[in-house]
């Protein structure tokens, strides 16, 4: 399976340490952000990666990854994004690297504990659609989060002022090349970006996505400072992607 790690936006929510460098470029414990993301799908078997960024740090990606072989990958390829109009949108720019396969998506500020290595297989099982992966957290009003009714997702909100549960949509999402066709059917959102919270409810409209619970803990790293911080702190005492 092929992988695309979005790796653009402002990171307004960590300024100043954004200023003059790239989100993730910073430094979670004792290597760069993006590298989280990198090792979390070459855990899961994942060799070919687009990294998706934008901005003026963008050559510092190539300095820093290079041809991505540190990591045992087979092949890193890039792309520019030229301003930040939302996830979906950057994840346009990946529809060529992609073509017609099942693919994964990696929010480069997204950490988790363990490995996705189960959920990759259960996805490339799984013959249409979509798979997204929630996790319970505290702080709700800053993600997209689930309303769960029995045993289903009926409807993901982008970051509700009255959320329904509290479980969140992180930042690993499993799709096939429908996606391509949906993110040419969205409009803006009331943050002017097209939102990725629009394409899962899509699949959920067609009755195509599926979900698991998360094992272990996840940090988005570009929620806040005291988040980035708890990352860092969470990296430090237990590492992350962790296989075993
Ligand atoms: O972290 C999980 C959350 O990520 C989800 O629960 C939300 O549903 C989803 O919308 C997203 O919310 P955020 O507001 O945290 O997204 P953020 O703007 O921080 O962007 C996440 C990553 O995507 C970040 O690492 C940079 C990349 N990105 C973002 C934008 C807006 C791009 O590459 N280009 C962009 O234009």
């Amino acid at each position: 399976m092929k992988g695309v790690i979005l790796a653009g936006g402002t990171g307004s929510r960590l300024f100043p340490l954004t200023k003059v460098t790239n989100k993730h470029l910073l430094p979670v414990y004792d290597r760069p952000m993006i590298y989280h993301p990198i090792q979390a799908l070459v855990n899961a078997d994942v060799r070919d990666i687009m990294i998706v960024t934008g901005g003026e740090n963008a050559g510092d990606f190539l300095r820093l990854l290079g041809s991505g072989s540190q990591f045992g990958l087979q092949h890193l390829n890039y792309a520019y994004q030229e301003k930040p109009g939302g996830i979906a949108q950057a994840l346009a720019l990946a529809e060529h690297f992609v073509g017609n396969e099942k693919f994964v998506v990696a929010l480069g500020d997204n950490i988790i504990q363990k490995s996705i290595r189960a959920a990759a297989q259960a996805f490339e099982r799984q013959p249409e659609g979509a798979k997204i992966l929630l996790a319970e957290v505290e702080n709700p009003r800053s993600y997209g989060i689930a309303r769960i009714e029995g045993n289903a997702v009926v409807e993901i909100i982008e970051k509700p002022s009255d959320p329904p549960s509290n479980f969140a949509v992180i930042g690993t999402y499993f799709y096939n090349a429908d996606v391509f066709k949906i993110i040419r059917t969205l409009k803006p959102s009331g943050r002017g970006e097209l939102e990725i919270t629009d394409v899962n409810n899509e699949y959920l409209r067609r009755g195509t996505l599926t979900f698991e619970f998360l094992d272990g803990w996840w940090a988005d790293c570009g929620e806040s400072i005291p988040w980035l911080l708890r990352a860092n702190n969470l990296v430090a005492r237990d590492g992350a992607n962790n296989t075993g």
